[in-house]
């Protein structure tokens, strides 16, 4: 099955595309960087010939109000459109849990738009929605610090490792459309706070975590179940301590996510150079 994966660089994406092929699919991964832009439209109906499924895991360069609205919309409208005309028959993208709750976010609104951009269409399709991935707390933390503080709502999170996003998402694409949305997420709940200070303690940072109801997610004020999924979610094994254990272990928390995409990166590089 010729699976493409829009967005086959970045951090979930590289790992799909290398999930995909272990599984023997043919999967092809497209971006600017390999000559196809779902914003412009560059090079999508080429890629898009022959695929029965299209994977959209991209994400906007910018996560400012208006661009990132402009990113969500005009490049999902190019993909229903480029996607359609080619017959893919199912269209998958990657979601947040709770977009919906999560509105005074410009990134938010953006996602939502896109969304529903889908939903409208005619192109069959599934909606993943997955909570925080473990290797966007660095990120959730460092947005909320000034100086050595770090203010953050006693909210409750429920994240999940990076890699069962991939799994999950690799096997929602190899099976039927289900024109609707399924919610990932992970193994244990957390409040924000607690996460916070356990990420900064295994990585030997001395930044304070002090709790506060009006700490911000992400520049947004959260209400307390606003980032847990449904109860029907389907939920990953790999514990947050134990993903912790590994990652202060390996990487310098500075590089994590960079780390992880170069690392994919450069395998699907190798994999492309022997075939
Ligand atoms: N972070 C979280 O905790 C979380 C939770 C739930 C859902 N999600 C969703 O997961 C998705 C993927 O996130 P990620 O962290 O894997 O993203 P990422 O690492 O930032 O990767 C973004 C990808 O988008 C590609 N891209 C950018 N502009 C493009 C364009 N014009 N045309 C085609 N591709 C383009 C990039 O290609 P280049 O490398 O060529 O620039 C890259 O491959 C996002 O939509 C996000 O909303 C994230």
């Amino acid at each position: 099955m010729k699976i493409v994966v829009i967005g086959g660089t970045g951090l979930i994406g590289s790992n799909l595309v290398k999930k995909l092929r272990e599984q023997g699919n043919e999967a092809v991964a497209a971006s600017p960087r390999s000559g196809v832009n779902s914003v412009t439209g560059e090079g999508l109906a080429n890629v898009l010939k022959g695929a029965s499924v299209a994977v959209d895991v991209t994400n906007s360069p910018s996560w400012e109000d208006a661009p990132v609205l402009k990113f969500f919309e005009t490049s999902t409208r190019n993909l229903l459109a480029y996607e359609a005309a080619a017959g893919v028959g199912h269209h998958v993208v990657l979601s947040v849990v709770g977009t919906e709750r999560l509105l005074e976010s410009g990134y938010f609104r953006a996602k939502l738009a896109q969304e529903n951009l889908i939903k409208t269409s005619k192109n069959p399709y599934t909606i993943i929605r997955a909570t925080q991935f473990f290797e966007f707390v660095k990120q959730i933390v460092d947005y909320s610090a000034e100086g050595n503080k770090v203010r953050m709502p006693p909210a409750l999170i429920q994240p999940m490792a990076a890699d069962e996003v991939v799994s999950a998402t690799a096997r929602i694409a190899t099976n039927p459309p289900v024109n609707g949305t399924v919610e990932i997420g992970g193994p244990e709940q957390f409040r924000l706070d607690e996460l916070a200070r356990r990420f900064l303690a295994a990585h030997s940072d001395p930044r304070e975590v002090i709790t506060d109801p009006h700490g911000r997610y992400y520049g947004i004020e959260v209400s307390e179940r606003a980032l847990v999924p449904d109860t029907t979610a389907q939920l990953g094994e790999t514990r947050f301590e134990s993903w912790l254990a590994l990652s202060a272990a390996q990487i310098p928390s500075a590089h994590l996510k960079r780390s992880a995409v170069a690392a994919a990166t450069m395998e699907q590089e190798s994999h492309e150079r022997a075939s």
